[in-house]
């Protein structure tokens, strides 16, 4: 057994010895504490070596800078106090130290993790692909007057830039028509339509054309009232419905967090425009949840909890309108979209357009057939969609 000072010490020599890669804290002692964690790196601010604490709340992060003494003073108190857990990364080794109610502390020395360490770039240098400065978000109430992240829309912030990477990194070396026309349904209060209009025009210099469709007439006025005062001359957002939305060829469709089978009738608009991109995170999946029998009988022992039944259609549902693009001839990919932390509407689902045979395209109806029928699914709303164009 050791104590904590002894941990404080190995953290102290990584620091004066240059082997620190990053420390966390975590296990928080009061359960209901709304502080989870605290990640911990090095920067250098104005030259000077500082430690970085990311204080991480359920529903927001707060940064602050300390000089070393003061920071390993944090730690210690920290430790003593509110958590139980702490994990040292360095470029010899990793310590994890685990605290007792009683205050005794286990050390567990293993092998690195890191061999290399970080770069100590202060992160108002990392790049992101929002520019911090943009009029849109300060009109959208993201940014303060001065150009900070309000506080409790840092975690909106960091979801506008990782939609912004993924697009970017679907669009990498992609030959993109002009104008490139986007459809983006559901926009909501337009965050994502505004960031993405952004970045098409201003950083890839692309003649994009966007309409945000959404059925709240309010929201409508408010955004194109933004869209005009920041000079976005082609985005216009549309009031109405997604299902009576009149298809019109496009590049790209989007459909962020657009409720149940809102998202199918914006996938079904994508195919119907030929939409080279469909990129859709699904929320609530009500329609598939209603078909749902505790069937297949191996997965009663599952399906009796209606938790991991909910999950099941939704994997269902997102699996089965995958199957359907690809149906289509779209490359499919599901993946997270962001963590969990701070939204569970995280999946995101897109379709890249590209061929495909008759003989592939049967394969695959068929083992639509064979899914539905495994799980008791009379109708999924895409397929219904689909079926009603042919
Ligand atoms: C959860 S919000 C998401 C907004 C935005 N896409 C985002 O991710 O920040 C869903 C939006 O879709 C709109 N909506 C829901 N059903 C719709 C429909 N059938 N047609 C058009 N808009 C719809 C709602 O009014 C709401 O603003």
């Amino acid at each position: 057994m050791s104590d904590i000072s002894s941990f404080i010490t190995q953290i102290s020599q990584s620091l004066n010895q240059q082997t620190f890669v990053k420390l966390s804290l975590g296990k928080p002692r009061q359960k209901l504490d709304d502080l989870k964690k605290i990640m911990i790196k090095v920067v250098q601010i104005k030259g000077q070596a500082h430690l970085s604490f990311t204080y991480r709340a359920t529903r927001n992060d707060t940064v602050k800078n300390y000089l070393y003494e003061v920071g390993i003073n944090q730690v210690k108190q920290l430790l003593q106090t509110s958590f139980f857990h702490a994990n040292l990364f360095t470029t010899q080794h990793d310590y994890q130290a685990m605290i007792s109610k009683k205050g005794s502390v286990r050390i567990i020395k293993s092998k690195p993790t890191f061999t290399e360490r970080p770069s100590q770039e202060h992160d108002r240098t990392k790049k992101r692909p929002i520019k911090q400065t943009a009029n849109y978000l300060q009109q959208l109430g993201i940014l303060t007057k001065d150009g900070k992240v309000k506080h409790d829309k840092q975690a909106k912030f960091r979801q506008i830039n990782k939609y912004i990477e993924i697009i970017a990194n679907l669009l990498k070396e992609q030959t993109l028509s002009t104008p490139f026309k986007v459809a983006d349904m559901g926009a909501g209060k337009g965050y994502l339509t505004f960031a993405l209009y952004d970045y098409l025009v201003n950083t890839l210099k692309i003649d994009a054309h966007i309409k945000g469709i959404e059925i709240r007439a309010d929201l409508v006025e408010k955004c194109n009232h933004i869209a005009q005062t920041c000079g976005f001359n082609n985005l216009q957002f549309v009031e109405g419905s997604i299902d009576n939305y009149a298809s019109e060829e496009l590049d790209m469709l989007i459909a962020l967090h657009a409720c149940d089978t809102a998202t199918d009738q914006a996938i079904y608009q994508g195919i119907q425009g030929k939409a080279s991109f469909i990129i859709c995170a699904p929320c609530c999946h009500k329609q598939i949840r209603k078909q749902l029998k505790k069937e297949p009988q191996e997965l009663a022992f599952i399906l009796k909890h209606g938790i991991l039944q909910e999950r099941q259609s939704e994997m269902l549902t997102d699996g089965l309108r995958a199957l359907l693009m690809e149906t289509k001839g779209y490359q499919t990919k599901i993946f997270e979209f962001i963590s969990n932390e701070h939204t569970s509407k995280n999946l995101m689902i897109v379709g890249k357009k590209g061929t495909i045979q008759t003989t592939k395209q049967n394969q695959l109806n068929q083992e639509i057939q064979r899914i539905k029928q495994q799980f008791n699914i009379q109708e999924h709303a895409l397929e219904a969609l689909i079926k009603t164009a042919r």
